[in-house]
């Protein structure tokens, strides 16, 4: 599918960013499958030998370390479990900026563990970031009297109006559990404030994002809603993340990209079947039929 912002693939993401150009890419937001055995409901299978599973995961890693422009930046969501073994691979070839903790209630303690609750967003950059926009959160008040919850050690008076600066923990992003809220049962798709805010620091209206495991489409949400550009992947079942942005973003959807795909994409090898939809020569806004 296509919007006048984005380009979804139906394709994995391996083959689609293969394609790509190096330094093309302002941030990248990925949130992979974690290997647990998870039912996505779409035929993915989520449980592969676990060294199969980290061979596969560093080719995507650094193939979308390889895509990022100078300054630009990659958040990856995992599970701490995963993370550490992530970590390495993003420092291979960017520059560690962030662990931020996401709470992440509702989970359960296994064995002989502490009970988990926090997931991981890694935060590189390749090099000085080109933009750190500093986001503030509203100053917390009590849902019920409307009365601010903290007194700020006596200092309130003298704090910013528009707010607390974002820290590295992030306490409001637990999932919705209702199915009220649920684009696509099983996706276990992220609360829309942590793309949103990944992309709010790290990009400029009329910066691209690509995030290569599409979900719920909540990357893609976000990108539409602060008018940045985006690309995106999913392997399975693209239908959700239509659905999700045709009824949200009306006007922006059932558009061609304003931009020439053509910049992000080699052409080096011709003979490749989805280089040639790409092109153009087969390019029917809302099929999302590039890649197959
Ligand atoms: C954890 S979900 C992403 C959820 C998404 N961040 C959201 O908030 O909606 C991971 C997704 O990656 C997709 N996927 C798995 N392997 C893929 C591949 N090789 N290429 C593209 N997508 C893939 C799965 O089908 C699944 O929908």
């Amino acid at each position: 599918m296509t919007t006048s912002l984005g380009a979804l693939f139906d394709a994995d993401c391996l083959d689609v960013l293969r394609c790509m150009k190096s330094g093309v890419i302002d941030t990248v937001f990925a949130d992979p499958p974690f290997n647990i055995g998870k039912d996505y409901k779409n035929g993915y299978n989520d449980k592969v030998s676990h060294a199969e599973y980290v061979a596969w995961c560093r080719t995507w890693i650094l193939e979308c370390c390889r895509v990022l422009k100078p300054g630009g930046t990659f958040f990856l969501y995992a599970t701490p479990e995963l993370a550490v073994q992530f970590a390495p691979i993003m420092g291979e070839r960017l520059d560690f900026k962030h662990w931020i903790a996401l709470t992440m209630k509702g989970t359960f303690p296994r064995g002989k563990k502490l009970y988990p609750a926090h997931y991981a967003l890694l935060y590189y950059t390749r090099g000085e970031p080109r933009v750190f926009n500093k986001l503030r959160l509203p100053i917390q008040t009590c849902r019920h009297c409307n009365g601010e919850i903290r007194d700020y050690g006596g200092h309130r008076d003298k704090m910013n109006p528009a707010g607390v600066n974002l820290s590295d923990f992030w306490e409001d992003t637990s999932p919705n559990r209702h199915s009220r809220f649920k684009v696509r049962s099983g996706v276990n798709e992220l609360k829309l404030i942590i793309p949103e805010r990944a992309i709010l620091i790290s990009t400029n209206p009329g910066d691209i994002v690509f995030d290569p495991f599409g979900g719920g489409g909540s990357t893609y949400q976000a990108a539409e809603k602060h008018l940045r550009q985006w690309l995106g992947t999913e392997l399975y079942d693209a239908v959700h993340i239509r659905t999700r942005i045709e009824e949200n973003y009306t006007f922006s959807a059932a558009r061609e990209p304003s931009f020439e795909l053509t910049d992000f994409f080699n052409y080096e090898d011709k003979q490749d079947s989805f280089l040639r939809g790409i092109s153009g020569e087969s390019m029917p806004p809302r099929t999302g039929t590039y890649f197959s």
